[in-house]
């Protein structure tokens, strides 16, 4: 796997990468990685409920795309590898799904789901976003749910993701839309910049919300070279048993909140499901069900 930072004349211009040092943006990478393969039995854990959660915007995704019979489906980012699977389904007979993740763990829970699903038109490749090994105008539709936004250089995510679409492919692609209309997030991360154990996000870095802003999809789409791009945001409903489910699922699914979460005493521990529980209120249903809307930004860009 070709893992080299991209040349400095690759990337665009006002990206987070080019704001710090080539050193810097190779550790913060491999520390990025790790974080997620660490996650990968986590997300494995979680993936039944994550897709049931999320199958609108697969819905919307595949739906758009419409990959059809013979096709050549590139899923990035997969992680458990739902939404690619789904396309599965619609490129038989004849077709190929390639899921691919930048780290082994999470392609390791992609194959055990794929089996379980009884998926078999379906490779598995180890391929980082911002370098896809893979040859030029060599696939019919790519698919990347919640995965372009958390790259350190998001414009040369994209720009790959067109290189590697024939002419005519199509590209669907969710990133998470604005904070405030996605508690079931910042509440938790809300919590523990507030208490102390953890610093805000980096301004213009990698995460979650980097890509919500309005028009910044659509834009970045269009400047990396696609056309007819069209973004809407596609609502989500999270439900939890309890407070106590939901910090549960959060650590299993960020590696943020588990690291500190591992290294807290039990008064801390206690300090956090306080405030999260205060601050769940609104969403706490009479019989103490949690019950949390969230939204993604679903596009589709045409190559
Ligand atoms: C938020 S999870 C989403 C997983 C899956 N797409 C889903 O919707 O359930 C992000 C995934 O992106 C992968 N990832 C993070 N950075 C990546 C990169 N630079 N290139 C490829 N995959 C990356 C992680 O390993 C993880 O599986």
């Amino acid at each position: 796997m070709n893992c080299r930072a991209p040349s400095r004349a690759s990337s665009c211009v006002d990206s987070y990468a080019e704001s710090v040092s080539e050193g810097e943006i190779e550790e913060q990478r491999e520390r990025l990685l790790d974080g997620w393969d660490h996650v990968a039995a986590g997300w494995g854990r979680q993936a039944d409920r994550t897709q049931s959660v999320a199958s609108p915007i697969s819905e919307w995704m595949i739906d758009h795309a419409q990959p059809t019979p013979g096709e050549t489906v590139l899923e990035l980012a997969a992680g458990p590898g739902d939404t690619g699977f789904m396309a599965a389904h619609r490129i038989s007979p004849g077709g190929t799904l390639i899921c691919s993740d930048a780290t082994n763990g999470m392609l390791a829970v992609a194959r055990e789901r794929a089996q379980e699903q009884g998926v078999d038109n379906v490779e598995f490749k180890q391929l980082q976003l911002e370098w896809i090994d893979m040859p030029t105008a060599s696939v019919d539709v790519a698919l990347c749910r919640w995965g372009v936004m958390l790259t350190l250089d998001p414009s040369a995510a994209l720009r790959e993701c067109r290189r590697v679409l024939k002419p005519g492919g199509r590209f669907a692609l969710a990133v998470w839309d604005q904070p405030e209309r996605n508690p079931w997030a910042t509440v938790m991360q809300r919590t523990l910049v507030e208490l102390g154990h953890a610093q805000p996000p980096a301004p213009g870095g990698p995460g979650m919300f980097a890509l919500a802003a309005p028009g910044q999809l659509q834009r970045m789409l269009e400047e990396a070279g696609f056309f007819d791009v069209e973004v809407e945001p596609v609502a989500i409903t999270r439900r939890y048993a309890s407070v106590v489910d939901w910090l549960g699922e959060t650590r299993d699914l960020s590696e943020q909140f588990g690291e500190v979460w591992a290294k807290l005493p039990d008064a801390q521990r206690q300090e956090v499901r306080e405030r999260v529980s205060l601050a769940a209120q609104p969403y706490v249903t009479e019989t103490g069900e949690v019950i949390l809307p969230g939204s993604s930004l679903a596009a589709l860009a045409h190559a």
